[in-house]
């Protein structure tokens, strides 16, 4: 649900005119391509099927990428547009340069779309597409996805590199990150669900493991047996490229285990724990409610 808010938010003052139909500002449809290209899902979702035969992380790099999308100027596919003379390239960004995959799956999921209905279907709308089949693939529960998002012509690689949260960032920063998109608290920690699959360079939690915050000690809220797996994978003396699964439990599913994981201190990210273990903090209910799986009061 809440990745249709993010995909709705993210994208305002957007006038959508295909083939001559007029729709209003900033209206989306599930039944956009319902005559233009019918079978615009199940080509998405067969080009992914077949991606994930030779590589099984690909449907969570493909959700990564929707995201890495909506963050700046909305979900208008500025993150696919190449460096040239005019481009600063969103993929040189901080956040996603030696770490967004799939790039040449939307290729082929846009070449398959292509050569079913031509010049119809907007690489902004296979993005989202592209996150709503990856989460049916790996045994989530699927949503109807507003359709008629037009591509930009111009990415912001400034913008990305402000707007999309670090993992070291504390809770008030995270929120303060999805609230400049539109997006609460309840979002914030339905959309870090998609935790639940895809890797992690170790760069990325490696200072909780050995000289947390500076204490010349391990962040006291991961668990120690976690901690002595994760100095494995992750040795002080290593260069950080080593990668690991964002959720210990069931790696490629996608589940609640995310949230029951931050139960046990096992979030691997400083993000992803800290939505459970800051003092306090309104998202330890909605954290809860999630890992029985039912909506939050
Ligand atoms: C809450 C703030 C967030 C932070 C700080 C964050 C940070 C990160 C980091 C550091 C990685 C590892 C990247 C790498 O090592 O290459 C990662 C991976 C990932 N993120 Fe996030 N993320 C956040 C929210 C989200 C959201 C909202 C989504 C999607 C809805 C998402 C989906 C993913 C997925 C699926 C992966 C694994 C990608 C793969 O295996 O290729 N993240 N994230
Ligand atoms: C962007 O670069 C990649 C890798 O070099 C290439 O495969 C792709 O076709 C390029 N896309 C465009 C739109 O030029
Ligand atoms: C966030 O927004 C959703 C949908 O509008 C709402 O159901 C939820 O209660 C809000 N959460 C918070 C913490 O305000
Ligand atoms: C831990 O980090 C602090 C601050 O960055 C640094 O001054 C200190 O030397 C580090 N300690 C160890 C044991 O690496
Ligand atoms: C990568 O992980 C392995 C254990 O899985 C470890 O032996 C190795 O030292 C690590 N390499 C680096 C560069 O971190």
């Amino acid at each position: 649900m809440s990745f249709v808010r993010l995909s709705v938010a993210a994208l305002c003052c957007t006038i959508v005119v295909l083939a001559g139909i007029s729709v209003s500002y900033g209206q989306l449809d599930p039944s956009f391509y319902e005559d233009t290209c019918p079978k615009l899902q199940a080509i998405v979702l067969e080009v992914v099927h077949n991606a994930l035969r030779s590589d099984r992380r690909i449907g969570a790099s493909l959700i990564r990428l929707h995201f890495h999308d909506c963050f700046v100027q909305g979900c208008d596919a500025s993150i696919l547009l190449n460096k040239t003379d005019t481009i600063d390239s969103e993929q040189d960004a901080f956040p996603n340069v030696n770490s967004i995959r799939g790039l040449d799956v939307v290729n082929n999921i846009k070449s398959a779309v292509e050569a079913a209905c031509p010049a119809t279907v907007s690489c902004a709308d296979i993005l989202a597409l592209a996150a709503e089949v990856s989460v049916v693939l790996a045994g989530g529960r699927g949503w109807r996805v507003p359709l008629g998002r037009r591509d930009s012509t111009t990415a912001n690689r400034g913008l990305a590199n402000a707007n999309l949260p670090p993992p070291f960032f504390n809770l008030d920063k995270l929120k303060a990150s999805f609230a400049a998109q539109g997006l609460n608290t309840t979002d914030l920690v339905a959309l870090s669900g998609a935790h639940t699959f895809g890797r992690s360079h170790c760069r990325n939690f490696v200072d909780r493991l050995c000289n947390f915050s500076g204490t010349g000690q391990p962040d006291p809220t991961l668990n120690p047996w976690y901690l002595q797996k994760l100095r494995v994978i992750c040795p002080q003396d290593g260069d950080g490229n080593n990668l690991t699964n964002l959720d210990l439990t069931t790696p490629d599913k996608f589940d609640k285990n995310y949230y029951t994981n931050l139960h046990f201190h096992a979030g691997l990210l400083n993000s992803d724990q800290v939505l459970f273990s800051t003092f306090g903090a309104d998202t330890i209910p909605i954290v809860n409610s999630f890992a029985r799986d039912t909506a939050p009061s």
